[in-house]
Parts: structure tokens; C-alpha cells; sequence
């Protein structure tokens, strides 16, 4: 089977295809035909976090673009006439129009696509409907089910947080074996969640955070230190050479920062209460030597990873899970992972580890398609004509 995926739910634009098969995870494969990835970091970050209508505008953009690019990767792109297949305009939906009248640019682009091009060999359309930022998950919504009518093919409505799982879950081009109950720590800009799956495709939220998420942590405190965003990749590169330099930095005080709520009796997780401890201190010793800024980011990196790997092991031991799973941007982290790797090992839990690698941990549109696909061969698909884009949308 033969998924479009396509992703729009944050600053990431994507599409990709992929070539499915398995009755289900079990002796799933996929290739990957096309893959097409627009980052739009660079566009948000004199802004310090993500525009909302400017992500949407993005998104309308580039979306006929990464699709061409995506077919064209896969060689199912053919000029009409080419193949003598169908042409997308010519099955004559009207009603794309009105879907797309809120994006009259991607209308646009996208009517020219499908006047110059046959309907491609695909079997299925897979979609973020949430969570996620809702602007910008309309977008991804509205195109996909202007294809799915104008090529009369099924639409799948995928959860963004089922897509980390699924992803991390994903070994190469198969599911790793993974034993139930399956824990999963999901870690990005907009989510700080644990999920129990006792099977496949089955979800209990036993903790989540009651503020900020540790991504969105990790983006308020770089930009306290002065530094770009996405704050995540740059707060651990400083706290990595500050660990290389050991307690050797010298600094007129040392920094110590909260562990909040490491040691309550729930799994749920805050932030906030993190970097306000950080605006704190910046603003007492401000201006920051470049020492001082190393010596923060290491202590806020190691305050969150004390954090997520103690309340993790806690939530393994309750529920005795067989299979940890992390996902999500945050999980492109080597800190972290290396931390909850050895306290797994230490801890003598016996339970398997899955961490995606760095590339596929943000987001992206293979981790959609791969969640459709469950989806697909179980015929959950959605109605392209009601469809709504939800960025509040539960796993559970
Ligand atoms: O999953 P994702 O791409 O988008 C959302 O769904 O939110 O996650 C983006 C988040 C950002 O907050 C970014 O700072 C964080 O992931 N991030 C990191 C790292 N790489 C990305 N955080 C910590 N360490 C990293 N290496
Ligand atoms: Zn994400």
C-alpha cells in the first residue's frame, strides 16, 4: 500500500511516500519512496518561537512544492499526456475550492498541479489533525482533503503524537519487537507526556505536564541566555562543553536549579517553574559571562533530565513496562537519552530502550504515513468532506 504522508502541525512542512505492507506492526515493512521536509526554523526565529499565522502561511506555500518534490523522488510524478492516466483536474471536484478558499495561494498552486499532472500511484492520504498549533494544522487538513477528493482516494487522520510513537517504535523498516506494556515518553515544544500501551495502537495517559513542556523549557531558557531558537539544540551543545570543562568553570556563584515535582507522588511533570528559576538568577548576575551561560545550561539540562529519567523510571516500575519509548524533538537530546539509557541499565529493569534517531525525531511527514498506515489497512479512514483539524486532539 502506498501512503502520502503529510505533516503541518508546528514549523516543520512535510511530505513524503512510502510503500507499506504487513498485516500489522508485526511483520510490517515500509520503503521510503519520497521525502520531502521544509524547516521553517530560520523564518520564526528572530521571533524566538513559533509564529502561528506565519507557520500557516508557510505551510500554504510550500506544501505543492514538497509534494511535486516528494512524487517526483518516488517517480510517480507524470506530466499528463505522459501515461495517459487521469488527470487530478479532471475529476472535476468543485468542492476543492471551497475547501481551499481560506488558502487562495495553495488553491492557486494547487489547481495548476493537478491540470499538469496525472493522478499519481497512490493508495491512501495521511494527515496530522492534531495536536498541534491549529492555523497551522488546517493547512496540512485542507490540502489533504482537496487531494484525497480531487484523486478519489482514502483520507487517514492521524494523531501527531501517535506519529513520534510509531516512528520511535520503528526499527530501520520494521517495528522493533517490542514487548507490552509499552511505556512512552514523549518529549517535544508542545508536549511532555507519559503513555502506557498495554497493545499496539492503545494509549493511557498516566502523566503529563501541568505547565510548560520540556522542549517549550528548553526554548524559553536559551532565549534567557541570549541564545537562537530552537533553544533545544543549542542549550545542549553549551551544556556539553561545560561538562567537558568539569567543575573547573569558574563562576562567582555556583547555579543550582529546582528538579519540580521530581518527588511527588503522580507522573505528571512542570517547567515553568525551571526557567522563571533561571529569569531569576539572569536577572540578578546579568550581564552573563560566557562561562556563566555555559554553567546554566548545564544545570537546566541536567535539572530536566533528572526529572524526565526519574519520573520515567518510576512510571516503568508502577506499570512494568517491557518497552520504553521516547519521542518527540526533545528526544534528538544525547544528554537525555544517554541518562535514561544508563539509569534503565543500572536500574536493572531489563526493559528495552527505543530512542528514533536524531533526523527522525522532530518532526516529519514518515512518521505520519507510518501511523496511517495501521490505520489504512484497518479502513479507519476519515471523511474528507467533514474532516476538522483539532490542536487539542487526546491520544487517549
Ligand atoms: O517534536 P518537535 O519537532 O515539534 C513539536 O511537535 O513540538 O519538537 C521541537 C522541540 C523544540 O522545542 C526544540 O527546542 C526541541 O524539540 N529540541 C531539543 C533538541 N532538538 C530539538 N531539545 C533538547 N535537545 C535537543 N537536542
Ligand atoms: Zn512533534
Amino acid at each position: 500500500m502506498r501512503i502520502l504522508g503529510i505533516e503541518t502541525s508546528c514549523d516543520e512542512t512535510g511530505v513524503c511516500l512510502i510503500d507499506a505492507s504487513g498485516a500489522g506492526p508485526e511483520d510490517f515493512r515500509y520503503s521510503l519512496l519520497g521525502n520531502a521536509l521544509y524547516s521553517q526554523v530560520a523564518i520564526h526565529a528572530p521571533y524566538g518561537g513559533v509564529f502561528p499565522n506565519l507557520a500557516k502561511r508557510e505551510h500554504a506555500l510550500n506544501l505543492v512544492p514538497l509534494l511535486t518534490q516528494a512524487l517526483e523522488q518516488a517517480g510517480t510524478l507524470a506530466p499528463y499526456g505522459e501515461r495517459a492516466g487521469v488527470r487530478g483536474s479532471d475529476l472535476g471536484r468543485s468542492d476543492i475550492l471551497e475547501i481551499l478558499s481560506r488558502e487562495p495561494e495553495l488553491f492557486e498552486q494547487l489547481a495548476v498541479f493537478l491540470d499538469a499532472y496525472e493522478k499519481p500511484d497512490i493508495d491512501a492520504i495521511a494527515v496530522t489533525h492534531g495536536p498541534g498549533l491549529e492555523p497551522a494544522l488546517w493547512v496540512g487538513v485542507n490540502f489533504a482533503r482537496a487531494l484525497a477528493l480531487a484523486w478519489n482516494v482514502p483520507l487517514v487522520a492521524v494523531n501527531h503524537m501517535e506519529g513520534h510513537i510509531m516512528l520511535s517504535a520503528a526499527e530501520g523498516d520494521h517495528m522493533a519487537a517490542c514487548e507490552f506494556p509499552m511505556l512512552s515518553l514523549l518529549i517535544s515544544g508542545g508536549h511532555t507526556e507519559l503513555v502506557l500501551s498495554r497493545t499496539w495502537q492503545e494509549y493511557e495517559l498516566i502523566g503529563q505536564t501541568r505547565d510548560d513542556a520540556a522542549g517549550e523549557a528548553f526554548d524559553k531558557v536559551a532565549r534567557l541566555l541570549d541564545l537562537p531558537y530552537p533553544g533545544g539544540p543549542e542549550i545542549s551543545r553549551l551544556a556539553a562543553e561545560a561538562r567537558k570543562y568539569g567543575d573547573t568553570i569558574s563562576i562567582s556563584s555556583p547555579i543550582t536549579l529546582p528538579r519540580p515535582m521530581m518527588h511527588d507522588d503522580t507522573f505528571d511533570f512542570s517547567f515553568s517553574g525551571l526557567k522563571t528559576a533561571v529569569r531569576r538568577m539572569v536577572e540578578e548576575l546579568s550581564p552573563l559571562s560566557d562561562e556563566q551561560k555555559l554553567a546554566f545550561a548545564r544545570e537546566f539540562e541536567d535539572a530536566v533530565a533528572d526529572v524526565l529519567v526519574h519520573k520515567t523510571l518510576k512510571a516503568i516500575e508502577a506499570h512494568g513496562a517491557r518497552t520504553i519509548v521516547v519521542g518527540g524533538g526533545v528526544s534528538a537530546n544525547t544528554y537525555i537519552k544517554a541518562r535514561l539509557a544508563e539509569a534503565i541499565e543500572q536500574g536493572n529493569i531489563g526493559a528495552t530502550l527505543l530512542v528514533p534517531p536524531p533526523e527522525l525525531a522532530t518532526d516529519n511527514a514518515l512518521m505520519i504515513a507510518v501511523a496511517g498506515y495501521f490505520h489504512a489497512i484497518q479502513h479507519e479512514y476519515a471523511d474528507p468532506a467533514a474532516l476538522r483539524a483539532n490542536g487539542n486532539l487526546r491520544l487517549a
